[in-house]
C-alpha cells in the first residue's frame, strides 16, 4: 500500500537524521576532549600585562633611538636575494613574454647592448616590464647588481 511505505520511508529517514545528528554530537565532543584551551596565566604580573594601558607616560628617561627600519636598508641587498623575491615571477617563469633566467638565446639581444642600457630600460620599464621590474625600493645599484646576476647565469 502507498500510505504504508511513505511511512515507512519516512521512518528510516528519520532514523538516518538521528543517527547523523548522534554521530555529529559524538565527533564533537571527541574534538572538544581534544582540545581544550590551555588555561589562561593568571598571575599578577600576566593579568597586569593584558589589562595594562597601550602606552606609557615617559617621565624623562631619555627614549631609545628607534630600530633601523627595514624599508631603507642601510646595506646593499644582493642581486641573487633581490631576483628571488621580485624579478623570479616573470623572469623565472616567461610571464609577459619576459626573457628566462639562464636562457642565453632570450637575453641574446639585452646583452648585446650591454649592462649600461639594461639597466635604464629596466630603471624605466620596457615593454610589458613595469619599471624597476616592480621592485619600487630598489636602488639603481641593487639593480645592476641584480642584472649581473641574470647575465652571470647565461
Ligand atoms: C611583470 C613581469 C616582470 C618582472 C617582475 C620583471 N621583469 Fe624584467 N622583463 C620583463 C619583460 C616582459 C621583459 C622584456 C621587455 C621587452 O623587451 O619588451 C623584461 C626585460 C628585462 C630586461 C632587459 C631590458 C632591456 O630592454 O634591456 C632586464 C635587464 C630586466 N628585465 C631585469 C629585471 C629585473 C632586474 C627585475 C627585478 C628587479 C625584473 N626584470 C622584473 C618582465 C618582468
Amino acid at each position: 500500500m502507498v500510505s504504508n511505505k511513505v511511512n515507512s520511508n519516512f521512518g528510516i529517514s528519520l532514523m538516518a537524521l538521528i543517527a547523523v545528528v548522534v554521530l555529529v554530537l559524538v565527533v564533537n565532543g571527541l574534538a572538544g576532549m581534544m582540545h581544550k584551551p590551555a588555561a589562561p596565566d593568571m598571575s599578577a604580573d600576566a593579568v597586569a600585562e593584558r589589562i595594562g594601558p597601550v602606552a606609557r607616560l615617559n617621565t624623562g628617561e631619555p627614549i631609545a633611538a628607534a630600530a633601523p627600519v627595514a624599508a631603507a636598508p642601510s646595506a646593499a641587498r644582493a642581486g641573487k636575494d633581490i631576483y628571488a623575491t621580485t624579478c623570479f615571477a616573470c623572469h623565472d617563469t616567461g610571464a609577459a613574454g619576459a626573457p628566462k633566467k639562464g636562457d642565453a638565446a632570450a637575453w641574446g639581444k639585452y646583452t648585446a647592448k650591454g649592462i649600461d642600457d639594461m639597466l635604464k630600460n629596466a630603471i624605466s620599464g620596457v615593454g610589458a616590464m613595469p619599471p624597476r621590474g616592480t621592485c619600487g625600493n630598489c636602488s639603481d645599484a641593487e639593480l645592476r647588481d641584480t642584472i649581473q646576476y641574470i647575465i652571470d647565469s647565461l
